[in-house]
Protein backbone atom coordinates (compact mmCIF):
# COMPACT_ATOMS: atom_id res chain seq x y z
CA UNK A 1 0.00 0.00 0.00
CA UNK A 2 1.26 3.07 -0.97
CA UNK A 3 2.47 6.37 1.42
CA UNK A 4 -0.28 8.30 0.22
CA UNK A 5 -3.10 5.59 0.89
CA UNK A 6 -2.06 4.40 4.08
CA UNK A 7 -2.39 8.59 5.35
CA UNK A 8 -5.52 9.08 3.52
CA UNK A 9 -6.77 5.75 5.60
CA UNK A 10 -5.47 6.83 9.04
CA UNK A 11 -7.65 10.15 8.27
CA UNK A 12 -10.79 7.68 7.81
CA UNK A 13 -9.72 5.57 10.79
CA UNK A 14 -9.40 9.25 12.98
CA UNK A 15 -13.09 10.43 11.81
CA UNK A 16 -14.24 6.94 12.48
CA UNK A 17 -12.87 6.51 16.05
CA UNK A 18 -13.26 9.78 17.44
CA UNK A 19 -17.23 10.29 15.91
CA UNK A 20 -18.75 8.16 18.87
CA UNK A 21 -16.84 11.12 21.40
CA UNK A 22 -18.36 14.00 18.82
CA UNK A 23 -21.46 12.10 18.82
CA UNK A 24 -21.94 11.94 22.70
CA UNK A 25 -21.34 15.89 23.21
CA UNK A 26 -23.74 16.08 20.39
CA UNK A 27 -26.13 14.01 22.32
CA UNK A 28 -24.90 16.35 25.54
CA UNK A 29 -25.21 19.97 24.15
CA UNK A 30 -28.68 19.09 22.31
CA UNK A 31 -30.16 18.38 25.77
CA UNK A 32 -31.10 14.65 24.44
CA UNK A 33 -29.18 13.25 26.92
CA UNK A 34 -31.31 14.73 29.98
CA UNK A 35 -34.03 13.05 28.78
CA UNK A 36 -32.57 9.99 29.62
CA UNK A 37 -33.66 8.19 32.83
CA UNK A 38 -30.21 8.10 33.97
CA UNK A 39 -27.58 10.26 32.03
CA UNK A 40 -24.26 9.53 34.39
CA UNK A 41 -25.03 5.91 33.74
CA UNK A 42 -25.33 6.13 29.73
CA UNK A 43 -22.01 8.06 29.55
CA UNK A 44 -20.58 5.00 31.74
CA UNK A 45 -22.09 2.32 29.54
CA UNK A 46 -20.97 4.63 26.18
CA UNK A 47 -17.35 4.97 26.92
CA UNK A 48 -17.01 1.63 28.39
CA UNK A 49 -18.89 -0.43 25.43
CA UNK A 50 -16.43 1.85 22.82
CA UNK A 51 -13.74 1.47 24.96
CA UNK A 52 -13.94 -2.59 24.53
CA UNK A 53 -14.82 -2.99 21.22
CA UNK A 54 -11.93 -0.44 19.65
CA UNK A 55 -9.55 -2.62 22.59
CA UNK A 56 -11.39 -5.56 19.90
CA UNK A 57 -10.59 -4.39 17.41
CA UNK A 58 -6.90 -3.54 17.79
CA UNK A 59 -6.37 -6.60 18.84
CA UNK A 60 -8.30 -8.15 15.57
CA UNK A 61 -5.17 -6.77 13.19
CA UNK A 62 -2.86 -9.02 13.90
CA UNK A 63 -4.88 -12.33 12.96
CA UNK A 64 -5.79 -10.36 10.09
CA UNK A 65 -2.62 -9.26 8.90
CA UNK A 66 -1.81 -13.49 8.88
CA UNK A 67 -4.03 -14.09 6.82
CA UNK A 68 -2.14 -13.28 3.64
CA UNK A 69 1.15 -11.16 3.01
CA UNK A 70 -0.94 -8.98 1.52
CA UNK A 71 -2.66 -7.45 4.63
CA UNK A 72 1.42 -6.45 5.96
CA UNK A 73 -0.11 -2.97 5.80
CA UNK A 74 -2.70 -3.16 8.13
CA UNK A 75 -0.23 -3.00 11.06
CA UNK A 76 0.26 0.53 10.42
CA UNK A 77 -2.88 1.04 11.97
CA UNK A 78 -2.84 -0.82 14.97
CA UNK A 79 -1.27 1.71 17.67
CA UNK A 80 -3.88 4.42 16.35
CA UNK A 81 -6.76 2.07 17.11
CA UNK A 82 -5.43 0.99 20.43
CA UNK A 83 -4.54 4.88 21.44
CA UNK A 84 -8.60 5.22 20.80
CA UNK A 85 -9.41 2.34 22.97
CA UNK A 86 -7.09 3.88 26.03
CA UNK A 87 -9.20 7.08 25.11
CA UNK A 88 -12.43 6.08 26.21
CA UNK A 89 -11.26 3.41 29.04
CA UNK A 90 -10.18 6.83 30.33
CA UNK A 91 -13.13 8.89 29.25
CA UNK A 92 -14.82 5.89 30.84
CA UNK A 93 -12.54 6.27 34.09
CA UNK A 94 -13.24 10.42 34.23
CA UNK A 95 -16.73 9.51 34.29
CA UNK A 96 -16.52 7.22 36.86
CA UNK A 97 -14.54 9.38 39.09
CA UNK A 98 -15.98 13.18 38.31
CA UNK A 99 -19.83 11.67 37.89
CA UNK A 100 -20.19 8.52 38.44
CA UNK A 101 -18.51 9.22 42.37
CA UNK A 102 -20.52 11.98 43.73
CA UNK A 103 -18.38 14.88 42.59
CA UNK A 104 -19.84 17.92 42.10
CA UNK A 105 -18.50 18.99 38.41
CA UNK A 106 -20.96 21.49 37.97
CA UNK A 107 -19.81 23.27 41.17
CA UNK A 108 -16.39 23.22 40.70
CA UNK A 109 -16.63 24.54 36.94
CA UNK A 110 -19.07 27.59 38.41
CA UNK A 111 -16.20 27.73 40.95
CA UNK A 112 -13.09 27.87 38.87
CA UNK A 113 -14.93 30.03 36.70
CA UNK A 114 -15.43 32.60 39.74
CA UNK A 115 -11.60 32.38 39.97
CA UNK A 116 -11.52 29.98 43.40
CA UNK A 117 -9.90 26.64 42.06
CA UNK A 118 -9.63 24.98 45.16
CA UNK A 119 -13.05 24.30 45.14
CA UNK A 120 -11.86 21.06 42.63
CA UNK A 121 -8.90 19.76 45.51
CA UNK A 122 -11.86 19.96 48.04
CA UNK A 123 -14.12 18.27 46.21
CA UNK A 124 -11.65 15.46 45.15
CA UNK A 125 -10.90 15.02 49.13
CA UNK A 126 -14.52 14.38 49.50
CA UNK A 127 -15.04 11.45 46.97
CA UNK A 128 -11.63 9.92 46.79
CA UNK A 129 -12.41 7.91 50.16
CA UNK A 130 -15.73 6.31 48.78
CA UNK A 131 -13.46 5.92 44.93
CA UNK A 132 -11.09 4.25 47.25
CA UNK A 133 -13.76 1.75 49.43
CA UNK A 134 -15.39 0.76 45.67
CA UNK A 135 -11.83 -0.38 44.81
CA UNK A 136 -10.61 -2.24 48.06
CA UNK A 137 -14.95 -3.71 48.13
CA UNK A 138 -15.93 -4.16 44.48
CA UNK A 139 -13.81 -6.53 42.17
CA UNK A 140 -15.49 -5.35 39.01
CA UNK A 141 -13.70 -1.93 39.71
CA UNK A 142 -10.40 -3.83 40.58
CA UNK A 143 -10.14 -5.66 37.40
CA UNK A 144 -11.82 -2.43 35.23
CA UNK A 145 -9.13 -0.25 37.12
CA UNK A 146 -6.53 -3.45 36.47
CA UNK A 147 -7.97 -3.24 32.57
CA UNK A 148 -6.82 0.43 32.66
CA UNK A 149 -3.46 0.73 34.17
CA UNK A 150 -2.16 -1.84 31.22
CA UNK A 151 -3.67 0.48 28.73
CA UNK A 152 -1.74 3.17 30.37
CA UNK A 153 0.96 1.31 30.27
CA UNK A 154 1.00 0.31 26.59
CA UNK A 155 0.07 4.11 25.45
CA UNK A 156 2.67 5.65 27.30
CA UNK A 157 5.48 3.22 25.58
CA UNK A 158 3.71 2.97 22.54
CA UNK A 159 6.26 5.72 21.00
CA UNK A 160 8.50 4.17 18.38
CA UNK A 161 11.61 6.00 20.41
CA UNK A 162 10.66 4.24 23.21
CA UNK A 163 10.03 0.77 22.02
CA UNK A 164 13.73 1.22 20.45
CA UNK A 165 14.75 2.42 23.98
CA UNK A 166 12.94 -0.35 24.94
CA UNK A 167 14.66 -3.27 22.58
CA UNK A 168 11.86 -5.03 20.48
CA UNK A 169 11.48 -8.05 22.55
CA UNK A 170 11.16 -5.98 26.10
CA UNK A 171 8.68 -4.09 24.37
CA UNK A 172 6.76 -7.22 22.59
CA UNK A 173 6.43 -8.87 25.83
CA UNK A 174 4.74 -5.68 28.00
CA UNK A 175 2.59 -5.41 24.40
CA UNK A 176 1.25 -8.93 24.94
CA UNK A 177 -0.21 -7.71 27.96
CA UNK A 178 -2.67 -6.17 25.86
CA UNK A 179 -4.81 -9.63 25.57
CA UNK A 180 -4.93 -9.24 29.73
CA UNK A 181 -5.85 -5.99 29.36
CA UNK A 182 -8.93 -7.27 26.87
CA UNK A 183 -9.48 -10.45 29.16
CA UNK A 184 -9.82 -7.81 32.17
CA UNK A 185 -11.99 -5.55 31.00
CA UNK A 186 -14.58 -8.34 29.76
CA UNK A 187 -14.96 -10.27 33.03
CA UNK A 188 -15.34 -6.49 34.46
CA UNK A 189 -18.28 -5.99 32.01
CA UNK A 190 -19.49 -10.24 33.36
CA UNK A 191 -18.94 -9.10 36.79
CA UNK A 192 -20.79 -5.62 36.95
CA UNK A 193 -24.24 -7.25 35.43
CA UNK A 194 -27.14 -8.66 37.47
CA UNK A 195 -26.91 -12.50 37.62
CA UNK A 196 -28.99 -14.21 34.45
CA UNK A 197 -27.74 -11.30 32.40
CA UNK A 198 -26.29 -11.96 29.10
CA UNK A 199 -25.62 -8.78 27.59
CA UNK A 200 -21.48 -9.42 27.10
CA UNK A 201 -21.55 -12.67 25.14
CA UNK A 202 -21.04 -10.97 22.17
CA UNK A 203 -17.55 -9.49 23.51
CA UNK A 204 -16.94 -12.46 24.89
CA UNK A 205 -17.56 -14.48 21.61
CA UNK A 206 -14.74 -11.83 19.95
CA UNK A 207 -12.29 -12.24 21.97
CA UNK A 208 -12.51 -15.86 22.10
CA UNK A 209 -11.99 -16.09 18.55
CA UNK A 210 -9.20 -13.57 18.81
CA UNK A 211 -7.14 -15.57 21.41
CA UNK A 212 -8.18 -19.07 19.35
CA UNK A 213 -7.10 -17.26 15.96
CA UNK A 214 -3.73 -16.52 17.83
CA UNK A 215 -2.98 -19.93 19.60
CA UNK A 216 -4.12 -21.78 16.57
CA UNK A 217 -1.07 -19.28 14.97
CA UNK A 218 1.08 -19.94 17.53
CA UNK A 219 0.90 -23.48 17.75
CA UNK A 220 1.02 -23.45 13.87
CA UNK A 221 4.52 -21.81 13.57
CA UNK A 222 5.90 -24.08 16.57
CA UNK A 223 4.69 -27.53 14.58
CA UNK A 224 6.61 -25.94 11.21
CA UNK A 225 9.37 -25.23 13.54
CA UNK A 226 9.60 -29.09 15.00
CA UNK A 227 9.37 -30.21 11.79
CA UNK A 228 12.03 -28.15 9.76
CA UNK A 229 14.69 -28.99 12.86
CA UNK A 230 13.59 -32.60 12.41
CA UNK A 231 13.90 -32.35 8.69
CA UNK A 232 17.25 -30.71 9.05
CA UNK A 233 19.20 -33.35 11.61
CA UNK A 234 17.45 -36.24 9.12
CA UNK A 235 19.80 -34.93 6.28
C1 LIG B 1 -10.56 2.40 35.16
C2 LIG B 1 -11.28 1.62 35.85
C3 LIG B 1 -12.73 1.42 35.55
C4 LIG B 1 -13.78 1.79 36.33
C5 LIG B 1 -13.70 2.50 37.66
C6 LIG B 1 -14.99 1.38 35.66
C7 LIG B 1 -16.27 1.57 36.16
C8 LIG B 1 -17.42 1.17 35.55
C9 LIG B 1 -18.75 1.39 36.05
C10 LIG B 1 -19.07 2.10 37.38
C11 LIG B 1 -19.61 0.85 35.19
C12 LIG B 1 -21.15 0.86 35.29
C13 LIG B 1 -21.61 -0.15 36.26
C14 LIG B 1 -23.11 -0.18 36.41
O1 LIG B 1 -23.84 -0.01 35.43
O2 LIG B 1 -23.54 -0.41 37.53
C15 LIG B 1 -18.84 0.28 34.10
C16 LIG B 1 -19.37 -0.36 33.02
C17 LIG B 1 -18.63 -0.83 31.95
N1 LIG B 1 -17.27 -0.72 31.78
FE1 LIG B 1 -15.98 0.02 33.12
N2 LIG B 1 -14.67 0.78 34.47
C18 LIG B 1 -13.29 0.79 34.35
C19 LIG B 1 -12.55 0.31 33.30
C20 LIG B 1 -13.07 -0.18 32.14
C21 LIG B 1 -12.31 -0.52 30.97
C22 LIG B 1 -10.78 -0.38 30.85
C23 LIG B 1 -13.20 -0.97 30.03
C24 LIG B 1 -12.97 -1.43 28.63
C25 LIG B 1 -11.84 -1.44 27.98
C26 LIG B 1 -14.52 -0.92 30.62
C27 LIG B 1 -15.68 -1.32 30.00
C28 LIG B 1 -16.94 -1.27 30.56
C29 LIG B 1 -18.12 -1.79 29.93
C30 LIG B 1 -18.19 -2.47 28.57
C31 LIG B 1 -19.19 -1.52 30.81
C32 LIG B 1 -20.63 -1.93 30.65
C33 LIG B 1 -21.36 -1.13 29.65
C34 LIG B 1 -22.81 -1.54 29.54
O3 LIG B 1 -23.39 -2.04 30.52
O4 LIG B 1 -23.37 -1.35 28.46
N3 LIG B 1 -14.40 -0.42 31.90
N4 LIG B 1 -17.51 0.50 34.35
Amino acid sequence: MSKRNILILKAILHVVCIAPFFWLIRFYTSGALELDPDPVAYITHFTGNWALWILLASLAITPLRRLSPRFAWLIRFRRLIGLYAFFYASLHLATYVFLFSGYDLPAVLTSMRQGHPGRAVAEWKMVWPTIWDDVLKRRFIQVGFLAWLILLALAVTSPAFIMRAMGGKRWQGLHRLVYLAAFAAVIHYWWLVKTGVRTPWKVTAVLVILLLARTVYTAGKRFRKSRSVLQTTKD
